[in-house]
C-alpha cells in the first residue's frame, strides 16, 4: 500500500475503521426521510408512517413465513411403530397415568406424535442415553427442544410415584421394541 504511505498513522486508523459503504447509504436516506418528513406538511409525513409501517409489517410477515416454514406442521401421525406390551401392577398404573398425561404430545404407546411430541421408544431415550432422572426432571421443569424441531415439553403436574409407573411402563415398552 505505498500510496498510503504518507498518510499519519491517526488518517490511516480513521481509513481503517471506515464502516462499510452501505452504512452510509443506509444514514443518508435515513436522513433524507427525516428531513422530508420535517420540511415536508402533515399529510406527506402520515405516508410516510403508512409506507414505514408497510415495511415493517412485510418484514413480520416475513419472518413468520420463514419461522413456518422451519417447523413442522403438527400432522400428529405416529412416528414409530410400536409393538404394544401386556401391562399389570405399576406398568397399568404406569399406561394409564402415561395416556392421561403424556400420550397427548408422545402418542399412545409412545410413538410420538408428529410436530407434536418425540417417539419415546426410540434409542434417544434408551435408560444409556436418557436415564431415569431425565424422565423425572423432564416432567417436573419441563424441557427445552433441544432433539427435535417440536418446541418445548411444559412441565407436567404429577405425583412422582406416577411418574416412577410410567418409567417403569415406558422401559417395559422399550425393551419390548429392541430398545435396551
Ligand atoms: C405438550 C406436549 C408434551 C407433553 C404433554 C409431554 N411431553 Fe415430553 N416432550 C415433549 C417434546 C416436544 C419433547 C422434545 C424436546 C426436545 O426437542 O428434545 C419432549 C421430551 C421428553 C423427554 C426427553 C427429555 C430430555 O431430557 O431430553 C422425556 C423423558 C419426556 N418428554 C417425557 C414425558 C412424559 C413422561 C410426559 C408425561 C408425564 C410428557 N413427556 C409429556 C412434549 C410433551
Amino acid at each position: 500500500m505505498t500510496h498510503c504511505g504518507n498518510l499519519t498513522s491517526a488518517n490511516k486508523h480513521w481509513l481503517i475503521d471506515l464502516p462499510p459503504a452501505g452504512t452510509y447509504i443506509f444514514r443518508l436516506e435515513v436522513n433524507q426521510r427525516l428531513n422530508l418528513d420535517f420540511l415536508s406538511g402533515q399529510k406527506n409525513s402520515m405516508n410516510k408512517n403508512v409506507l414505514i409501517i408497510s415495511a415493517l409489517a412485510f418484514v413480520a410477515l416475513m419472518a413468520f413465513i420463514f419461522v413456518q416454514s422451519n417447523t413442522p406442521a403438527p400432522t400428529r401421525a405416529p412416528m414409530v411403530s410400536v409393538t404394544p406390551i401386556e401391562v399389570n401392577g405399576q406398568t397399568a398404573l404406569g399406561k394409564a397415568k402415561f395416556d392421561d398425561n403424556c400420550a397427548s404430545c408422545h402418542g399412545e404407546n409412545a410413538t410420538g406424535l408428529e410436530g407434536l411430541g418425540p417417539p419415546l421408544v426410540h434409542k434417544i431415550y434408551e435408560p444409556s442415553h436418557h436415564a431415569d432422572i431425565a424422565f423425572m426432571l423432564a416432567a417436573r421443569n419441563g424441557v427445552r427442544a433441544h432433539h427435535w424441531p417440536f418446541g418445548n415439553m411444559p412441565a407436567v403436574d404429577i405425583e412422582e410415584s406416577d411418574m416412577q409407573a410410567i418409567i417403569a411402563y415406558i422401559r417395559k415398552l422399550q425393551v419390548a421394541n429392541g430398545i435396551d
